[in-house]
């Protein structure tokens, strides 16, 4: 989609990066680290500035001791962080429990590491889990289930007492948890972000993939990490190590910085986001989307059917072409999110990690659609 915005002029806001500038600390603190020549490789799990960095912060924000030493790998972006956990932990025929709608990376994972992934429903308009549902889907094949919350795409923050409900089905099973935290400083509406780290007889079997990209607003510095038990850990450096040797040292060395910012920085983070949620929440709103409303990450989903019945469009995908070609606005196609595409095929994602001027730019050409869909009934709004 973002390649359709750039040919067809269109205001992008299908891919999840900011448009707006990093912050000025972590160019600087970049630009020092190249200019003090610390440009050659790093340890491979990570420097350990980095790690002892991120050892406080997960003290200060999750109250859990980890050992830098043993417990830490540091990767190119999270996204490396999964593919090396996968492809750690993994043997042929192992299962892998999914939720759907998915972060798109988690099928294809899946299956490059010999796992076979089995779906579970998030339902909407809450994106809520049916306990007896999730239970079926563990057998003794199950090695794993990723967890990502706050979660990509729906905007569903995950409660204690869900990620209790699976925590008990991991112990039963002896299944580890992966848990995807990218978003994890970024909640709305009172909502918190619990770490399934945390909870009880989890801290042995739960392996987080996070990383700077959206807490720093730094998607491009590809730096990320993964918090691992020991004997886990040392699969994964391996793994780590066979793919990419070492995350960029000159970024690892911003992101020490970076990872000590005061708590007002991460505050100051999410009412940023907030803003700009209510925002777009708005623009939709008029232009006649049924939006499901985020309690966290970056993302709106909207339910699209009105417009596939007004314009006599097959699915998501027909619809996105058409609001990338006609009314110049980008999103992603639900269906991208799902392992049989016909579940999403009346749902698009629309993301607000974006600058007010694109945002305002976006809200203009949201107009023509009462022009070229005038028979589309609006839909009320749907919350989480
Ligand atoms: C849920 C989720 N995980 C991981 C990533 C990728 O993160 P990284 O830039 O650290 O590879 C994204 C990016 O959109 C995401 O939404």
């Amino acid at each position: 989609m973002t390649r359709l915005a750039i040919q067809y002029g269109a205001v992008n806001l299908s891919q999840g990066f900011p448009d707006f500038a990093a912050p000025e600390v972590l160019k600087k603190a970049a630009s020092d680290a190249v200019f003090a020549d610390i440009n050659q490789y790093a340890i491979t799990w990570g420097s350990k500035k980095f790690r002892d960095a991120l050892t406080a912060k997960t003290k200060r924000f999750l109250d859990i001791d980890i050992d830098p030493e043993r417990e830490i790998t540091v990767c190119c972006g999270s996204t490396e962080g999964m593919m090396d956990v996968l492809l750690a932990v993994i043997n042929p025929g192992d299962e892998v429990i999914v939720f759907e709608p998915f972060y798109e990376n988690y099928g294809p994972d899946a299956i490059i590491s010999g796992a076979t992934p089995r779906y579970v429903q998030l339902r909407r308009p809450d994106w809520t889990f049916d306990e007896m549902e999730l239970a079926a889907a563990f057998n003794n094949k199950t090695k794993a289930i990723i967890i990502n919350t706050p979660n990509n795409p729906t905007g569903k923050v995950f409660s204690r007492k869900e990620l209790e409900v699976i925590a008990r089905l991991c112990q039963k099973w002896d299944v580890l948890a992966i848990t995807d935290e990218i978003y994890e400083h970024i909640v709305y509406d009172g909502a918190t972000h619990v770490s399934p780290i945390t909870l009880d007889g989890m801290r042995e079997r739960t392996i987080v993939v996070n990383g700077m990209s959206k807490t720093y607003s730094v998607t491009g510095w590809r730096v990320g990490y993964i918090i691992a038990p020991p004997g886990i850990s040392g699969a994964i450096r391996k793994m780590h190590d066979f793919m990419t040797v070492g995350a960029p040292a000159p970024l690892q060395e911003a992101g020490a910085m970076a990872l000590g910012l005061a708590d007002s920085y991460y505050e100051e983070l999410a009412s940023h986001y907030l803003v700009r949620r209510n925002r777009l929440l708005a623009m939709l709103r008029n232009a006649r989307f049924a939006a499901f409303v985020p309690k966290g990450a970056y993302y709106i989903m909207c339910d699209v059917g009105n417009f596939l019945s007004a314009g006599g469009f097959a699915n998501d995908i027909e619809f996105c072409r058409f609001m990338v070609k006609e009314v110049g606005v980008a999103a992603v196609p639900g269906s991208s999110f799902f392992g049989d595409p016909a579940s999403g095929r009346d749902i698009i994602r629309f993301t607000f990690c974006k600058k007010e001027s694109t945002l305002a730019a976006a809200e203009e050409r949201l107009t023509r659609l009462t022009n070229l869909l005038p028979g589309a009934e609006s839909k009320s709004h749907v919350g989480i």
